[in-house]
């Protein structure tokens, strides 16, 4: 894959306005992830901008609710032509199984590729501590993910959002075909803002990651293009 195809950039925008205003300041990435808070207030409507400019889409809502809802949603998502899509692992077997079903469905329905769903093992936002003692979870944290992953995996679903840091045991237990997507990425020379753990691109590409959530060294950057081009030019020189 051309290194340029395995970064995707959060539209983390809040409004329509201003995701036009940053697709026209990068004009060369292909893969843009649109989020909750962008989807909620422009709706489909930047679907269709993204399509219309032959652009690829993540559409990382996470879903989460019973079953025949969950499969409703990704029937929908699926009608509009994403390529990736994300729900809750916690959804259980039941609902994933369902999910993986229903993108059929929906892609079918308008002639399009399903999307691959991607399962969420376990927000980053959870710490170990909280995983225990909030959630109540008797399982250590990196097991608890990989239990997670392997249900997704088993009940159809085509990957996970993983840190890079669980990359490389999760493509060792999950296989090659299975996607993983990794947020979390800071080249060298990047702020690392909130992101607490972070690996390289090329870091996470050698642990198992097929597609890098890059956001603010890129959006934030005095020069967002140049940014996205030192990036790419790190990929393509470790081949
Ligand atoms: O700006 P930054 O590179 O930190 O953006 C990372 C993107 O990936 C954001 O849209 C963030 O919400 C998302 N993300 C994350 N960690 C996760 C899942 C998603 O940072 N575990």
């Amino acid at each position: 894959m051309n290194p340029k195809e395995k970064i995707i950039v959060p539209l983390d925008v809040p409004s329509f306005e201003d995701a036009i205003a940053l697709l026209d300041k990068l004009p060369e990435v292909t893969f843009w992830k649109v989020g909750l808070e962008l989807f909620t207030s422009s709706g489909s409507q930047i679907l269709e901008v993204l399509k219309s400019r032959e652009k690829r889409i993540f559409l990382d809502l996470k879903f989460h609710d019973i079953p025949n809802t969950v499969a409703g949603a990704c029937r929908s998502a699926a009608r509009y032509g994403v390529d990736l899509l994300t729900i809750h692992a916690t959804n259980g077997r039941d609902g994933l199984k369902a999910a993986a079903e229903a993108v059929q469905q929906g892609a079918n329905q308008t002639g399009v590729t399903p999307p691959k769903v991607i399962a969420i093992t376990l927000l980053t936002s959870i710490s170990s501590r909280q995983l225990a003692f909030d959630l109540r979870v008797p399982l250590e944290l990196p097991e608890y993910t990989l239990e997670m992953a392997l249900m997704a995996k088993s009940s159809g679903l085509d990957g996970a959002v993983c840190s890079p840091q669980e990359a490389k045991q999760l493509r060792e237990s999950c296989g090659d075909d299975f996607l993983l997507v990794c947020p979390g990425v800071r080249p060298d020379w990047a702020e690392k803002g909130d992101q607490k753990r972070t690996f390289t691109p090329t870091e996470a590409v050698k642990s198992g990651a097929n597609y890098l959530v890059i956001g603010r060294p890129i959006t934030a950057a005095k020069e967002p293009q140049l940014a996205w081009e030192k990036i790419c030019e790190e990929l393509s020189n470790f081949g």
